[in-house]
Parts: structure tokens; C-alpha cells; sequence
């Protein structure tokens, strides 16, 4: 037992009578109440939340922990990351900032195919080890819950390798992790040159890498990176249907370089989520919306590859879709582990609301992952006792200051993950 107090504002977001993600008119509904508050937290989960005065007799004496007039939010919950990276790309930012593209970089053999070279490269220990600090980036930034994506293996062993990091890195660090296989990133230099070894290395996705993948719950989602240049519709498509035939979950890469079709397959195959989104039509929100498939936004790449062409997020929220914020934080596109500069982004680029944009990095981005709405992303009796205090008087500074660490601090009670 726990109760945590000295408490004069709690964001919940947990209006009454709403279940699953905010949409629409409700997304910034996020239930604040003010006063002299406790929270009481009984086996990992939230067991009181209201006035001190009314704290239920049996948490008179258990332990406290001192919130310092601080302002509690969920812990966020960063949908989309790609942690399990070994050495930064600082090099081919300094090539982006001179004139080349990402995609110039990347068809040289660098981009996705230098990380997947440092992966392959490194012991054990050092992935390990280089993803836990990746892992704690974010968690010292206030997240507690993490998707993390494997994609820098690009063959069976190292896509394995990059999963089991995740899973022990996270475990380590006491952090949730979900974990995806996005062994369909890009293609590896063994399976280059020409369509047909694009196919077969398609097939080694669908037919090796994602059941060895799914194998004992070591991951349980999987992506592609659907693009131009990348992997085609069909292809994509095939690597969802493979994935859902070994019981994974389907995300996709979609719509971030250009408009080519990946969203709406995504819709059409039912994915969780399709991520990225700055060139989707109303169109694709409309078959997003049908299928229920959520809207990750990622401006950070958007940011970073210096990008004129935002996602849209104000049209995906009056279209009805659930949408989601989050780092994205991998070393190419988004080397950024701070979801409040993500939320600054969101409402200076995507036409968010500042409440809105923390909805995205805490219930919606519980929908957008399925974890269950009811207990996860949310301060409510039955949530799961995980915690963010900031530095702030109101939750709308944490979209505004931009840059600077907020977070005071991840509360997280025993037994909360299980
Ligand atoms: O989400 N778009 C593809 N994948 C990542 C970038 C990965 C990388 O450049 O290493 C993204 O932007
Ligand atoms: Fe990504």
C-alpha cells in the first residue's frame, strides 16, 4: 500500500462515464481536479483518488510518499520507438544539414542499413546496454509504458536479438514494454538488387523471422515500413496477413514521405495503427475511422528531417479517429526522447490542443497499443499505479516550454506491470 499526497492538481483523464479513447469534442476533456488530494495505491493498482479528507481508513497508516505540490498525470505512454539502437547518427545529420535527403543517405547504403550494421556489429551486453539508455531516456522524460521496434536485425538472429534487448532492458528499468518486429523495415544488403530477392526476402519476413518473433510472446505486434521505395502495398499487405497468422497485432509505417496507399491498406487488414500519416487524405482518415484503426503522429520526424508537410492531426480528430502522439525516438528521423517537446510540435504543427496532445501521449496512445483503456494511460480506481510528476502549475505548460525536462519524476508501484 502507498498513498501518494501534498497534491493540488491530478489530470486523470478519466471524465465520468467514458470508456476507450477520448474522440473527438472529448479528447480534451482530461477530468483535472484541484484541491488537497491524495491517491491511494493497493497491489499495483489505484485504489482512491480524490480529497485527503476523504481517504478511506484503511490507508490511515501505510506508507506516503510526498508529492510536493507537484501536478500528477498518468506516466505516458510512448507508442512508437525505435530503442534498440546501438550508436547515434549524429554523422548523416551532419550530410542532411549540408543538402542530402534521408532518402539520398539511405540509398547509399546509409540511413536504416548503418544502424542495422552497428546492431549486427555489437555483443550482447552492448545492445543490451545501449538500449536500456535509450530506454531510460524516455523514462527519465517521464514515460513508464514503451512500444519498442525491433527493424535494425533485418535477418533472424539480430531481429531476435533486438527483441530480447527491449524485453530485458525494459524489465531492468521497470518499465512496460510492448514490443514489435519490424523485420520489414528495409531491405538488407543480402536480399538487394533486383524484385525478386525483395520478394524472397519478403517471404523470410513472413515465413522465419515473424514466427520466431511471436514465439513465446517475444514480441506481439508486428510493422512495415510502407513507402516508396521501401515496401509496396502488396508486400506490406502480405506481411500483415503472415503476422496475424502467428497471433501478432499489426501497426504500419504509413503515409510519411509521400501518399502511397499504406493507411488505407492498413485499414483494410483492421491494423491497430498506422504511424506517421503527414500525407493522408480525408479519404484515408475516413477508412481509418471505418476500421478503427488509430492515428499515431510522429512530428519529431516530421521535425527532424526538416519536413514542410505536418500531419494533419486537427482533421483526424474531427474525423472521429483516435489519435496518438509519440516520440518515434530512433536515430535517423527522431533522435528525441521528450514526449513534451513531441506535445510543443503536435500543437504548434498538428493542430492539436495542448490537453489534447497529453491525451495522445497517455489514454489514446493505451488504444492505440490495445492495452485496456480501463487501466492503463489514466488515473482512475483500477489504473494501473504508474505516475508522472511535473514541474508545473497546469498541464498546459507541458505542450508549451519547449525543449526543457518537466518531469520531476515516474512513480511506479510494486506489482503495478503485473
Ligand atoms: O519511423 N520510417 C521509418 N522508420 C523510422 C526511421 C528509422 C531510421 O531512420 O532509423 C521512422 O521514421
Ligand atoms: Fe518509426
Amino acid at each position: 500500500m502507498l498513498v501518494l499526497e501534498n497534491l493540488h492538481r491530478i489530470v486523470t483523464c478519466a471524465p465520468p462515464g467514458v470508456s476507450g479513447p477520448l474522440l473527438g469534442e472529448r479528447m480534451g476533456d482530461l477530468a483535472p481536479v484541484d484541491g488537497d488530494l491524495s491517491v491511494a495505491v493497493r497491489e499495483g493498482r489505484v485504489a482512491f483518488v480524490g480529497a485527503r479528507a476523504n481517504l478511506p481508513a484503511e490507508f490511515k497508516s501505510a506508507p506516503r510518499h510526498d508529492c510536493r505540490g507537484l501536478l500528477l498525470t498518468p506516466a505516458l505512454i510512448d507508442c512508437h520507438t525505435h530503442p534498440a539502437f546501438v550508436r547515434s547518427r549524429a554523422d548523416e545529420f551532419e550530410l542532411r544539414l549540408a543538402g542530402a535527403s534521408y532518402e539520398q543517405i539511405a540509398a547509399q547504403g546509409g540511413g536504416i542499413l548503418s544502424s542495422m550494421k552497428a546492431v549486427r556489429e555489437s555483443s550482447d551486453a552492448e545492445l543490451l546496454n545501449a538500449t536500456r539508455r535509450n530506454l531510460q531516456r524516455l523514462r527519465d522524460h517521464g514515460v513508464a509504458v514503451a512500444e519498442g521496434k525491433s527493424g535494425y536485425g533485418l535477418n533472424l538472429e539480430h531481429e531476435l536479438r533486438q527483441l530480447r534487448a527491449i524485453r530485458d532492458a525494459g524489465q531492468s528499468l521497470d518499465m512496460h514494454t510492448i514490443r514489435t518486429c519490424l523485420a520489414a523495415h528495409s531491405f538488407p544488403p543480402e536480399f538487394r538488387g533486383d524484385d525478386a530477392r525483395r520478394e524472397a526476402y519478403v517471404a523470410e519476413v513472413c515465413n522465419n523471422i515473424l514466427p520466431a518473433a511471436a514465439q513465446g510472446g517475444l514480441a506481439q505486434r508486428a510493422d512495415v515500413f510502407c513507402e516508396q521505395g521501401v515496401f509496396t502495398v502488396p508486400q506490406a499487405t502480405a506481411v500483415a496477413h503472415a503476422a496475424r497468422r502467428h497471433g501478432l497485432r499489426v501497426t504500419v509505417h504509413a503515409e510519411q514521405l509521400c501518399a502511397f496507399g499504406g493507411a488505407a491498406m492498413a485499414a483494410g487488414v483492421g491494423a491497430d495503427s498506422a504511424d506517421h500519416l503527414e500525407f493522408a487524405d480525408a479519404a484515408t482518415m475516413a477508412a481509418m475511422q471505418a476500421a478503427g484503426t488509430s492515428a499515431v503522429l510522429l512530428p519529431g520526424s516530421t521535425y527532424h528531417l526538416r519536413m514542410n508537410q505536418w500531419a494533419d492531426g486537427r482533421a483526424m480528430i474531427n474525423a472521429g479517429l483516435c489519435v496518438a502522439l509519440s516520440t518515434d525516438f530512433n536515430p535517423g528521423s527522431s533522435p528525441i526522447p521528450n514526449p513534451c517537446f513531441i506535445m510543443n510540435l503536435a500543437v504548434m504543427r498538428c493542430g492539436l490542443t495542448p490537453a489534447q496532445a497529453l491525451c495522445a501521449f497517455t489514454r489514446n496512445a493505451a488504444h492505440a497499443l490495445r492495452l485496456d483503456t480501463a487501466q492503463w494511460g489514466l488515473i482512475a480506481v483500477g489504473a494501473r499505479a504508474a505516475f508522472a510528476l511535473w514541474d508545473v502549475a497546469h498541464e498546459r505548460e507541458l505542450a508549451y516550454y519547449a525543449g526543457a525536462n518537466l518531469c520531476a519524476g515516474v512513480i511506479k508501484c510494486q506489482g503495478w506491470r503485473s
